[in-house]
Formats: structure tokens, sequence, C-alpha cells
């Protein structure tokens, strides 16, 4: 029997350094370095307007950083459009959604699905969230909002990626649809996939999370082990409005 030797430090699932990003007009992210370690969930918090989006969608390609290095698994995103990115296994499920309303359940989750693979999907979807099943054939967008979110969210389940970036997946949902993104978040983490996490749920992304970073205005302004942050000084700190000052 041959003995397998790790590498003495395997990379981080997702790194990124001194990243600078954002818009035509203005700059958003001023220098963002952080870290997702394999196989684990990691909270990005944040008031409105901090960046926590423009993050999420520079990671995945949809917006060029300007400066800095975002590496995947020790390997360089720089210059890769978001359908490469995604290829190698970075799977993003933005704010919204982004599912295709037009088209019916059953049609959404064969464009999620790898070529070839599209039956696969759908019994991977119903596995993952058994109410879409008698949902197949419905046009997306005349689902409930949280059989959308379910929609969105069973890519993650199909495609098994190295890393899931989601961002507030749990906006706008009932009580019970938002312990089952939960629970299903829980799920892809456990079958290997390391997890970028945006939630308005403060306590529930850091219950979830094993690391957590606060970013304000474009920067990190504080990193720390979830389990030693203390939520209400977070808020009260960092999370109070739009500049994240008192007043
Ligand atoms: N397409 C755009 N063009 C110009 N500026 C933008 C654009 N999208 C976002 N911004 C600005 O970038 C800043 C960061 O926005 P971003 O959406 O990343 O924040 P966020 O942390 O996700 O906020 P929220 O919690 O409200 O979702 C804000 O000042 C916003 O107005
Ligand atoms: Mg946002």
């Amino acid at each position: 029997m041959s003995v397998q030797t790790k590498p003495q430090t395997e990379p981080p699932a997702l790194a990124l350094t001194d990243v600078r990003s954002g818009y035509e007009q203005a700059t958003v992210l001023r220098g963002v370095s952080l870290r997702v370690p394999p196989s684990s969930v990691v909270a990005l918090l944040g008031a409105n307007g901090a960046g926590k989006t423009t993050l999420l969608k520079t990671i995945a390609g949809f917006i060029e950083a300007s400066d800095g290095k975002i590496a995947m698994e020790g390997v360089p995103l720089t210059g890769l459009k978001p359908h490469v990115r995604r290829r190698r296994g970075l799977c993003y499920i933005p704010e919204g959604r982004g599912i295709f309303r037009s088209l019916s359940v059953r049609e959404n989750l064969a464009l999620q699905a790898p070529s070839g693979n599209e039956r696969r999907a759908v019994e991977l979807a119903v596995e993952a969230f058994p109410a879409l099943a008698s949902r197949m054939s419905q046009l997306a967008g005349t689902l409930s909002g949280g059989e959308q979110q379910m929609l969105a969210m069973a890519q993650a389940y199909v495609v098994q990626p190295r890393v899931l970036l989601v961002d507030e997946a749990s906006l706008g949902l009932a009580p019970k649809i938002v312990d089952a993104i939960f629970e299903f978040l829980v799920s892809v983490n456990q079958r290997g996939t390391a997890v970028l996490l945006v939630d308005q749920f403060v306590s529930r992304a850091l219950q979830l999370a094993s690391y957590a970073y606060v970013l304000r205005q474009g920067e990190i302004v504080h990193a720390g082990p979830a389990a030693e942050i203390d939520e209400s000084d977070i808020v009260e700190q960092y999370l109070g409005d739009g500049t994240g000052q008192q007043g």
C-alpha cells in the first residue's frame, strides 16, 4: 500500500491579496486581503454599501480587479472570464438569485448543470430541495421567492463547486425557508465546498462560519474566529448604517 504524503500546507480555497476594485466612477475595494481555508465557511459582514457585493462580483470575475491578486486553491484567477472561473469550480449565487425567470425550472437546472448531466441535475436538485419536485415545468419567474432561492441554490449541489460565493440568500424569505437555506449550506460545506457567505442574519452567519471578516467602506476593519466575535459589538461598531459611523 502506498502512503500518500499530503503537502504540509494546503493552499487556501480562496485567497485575496490587496485587491482593489470598483466601478468607472469610483474605487470601492481599497486593498482587501482575505482567506477562505479549504472546506471552511467564512462570513463577510458589513453595512449597506460597504462593498460586499462588489467583492463577490470581483472574485467571480464580473468586475476585474484593478490591482491585487485573487487565487483559488493556489491558482491565480486574474484575467479569467466568469464562465472560466465557474468551470474551474467557483460558483457564485448573486443577490436576487440570478435565475432565468422566463425559463422553466427544468430548463434552469439544465443550464446550471455541466453539459451531459442535465438529467442528473434535476435529480440532485430534488434531492437537495424536495419542494422543487412538483415545479419542474413551471416558469421560474412564477415560483415563490423561497422556491426561486432554492432553485438558485440547487446549483451548489449540482456542480459541487470548490468554492461557493453566496450573496444575501436569505433576504426577504420566511423563517422556515431561511432555515432550509442555512441547512442546505451546511450540507454543501460538508461535501467539501468552501463557502464565502454574505448574509444579513449576522448571528446565523456567525454560527455557520468558522471565521469572519468585517468590511467597512471597502476595507477590512476586523477579522477573527467567528466564535470570538461579539455580535452586538460588531453591529454597534460597523453595521449600524451605510457609513459604518455611529449617529
Ligand atoms: N454598478 C455600480 N456603479 C457604480 N457604483 C456602484 C455600482 N454598484 C455598487 N456601487 C457602489 O459601490 C459601493 C458598494 O456597493 P456594494 O453593492 O458592493 O455594497 P454592499 O456591501 O453589497 O451593500 P448591501 O449590503 O446594501 O448589499 C456603494 O457605494 C455602491 O453605491
Ligand atoms: Mg450587496
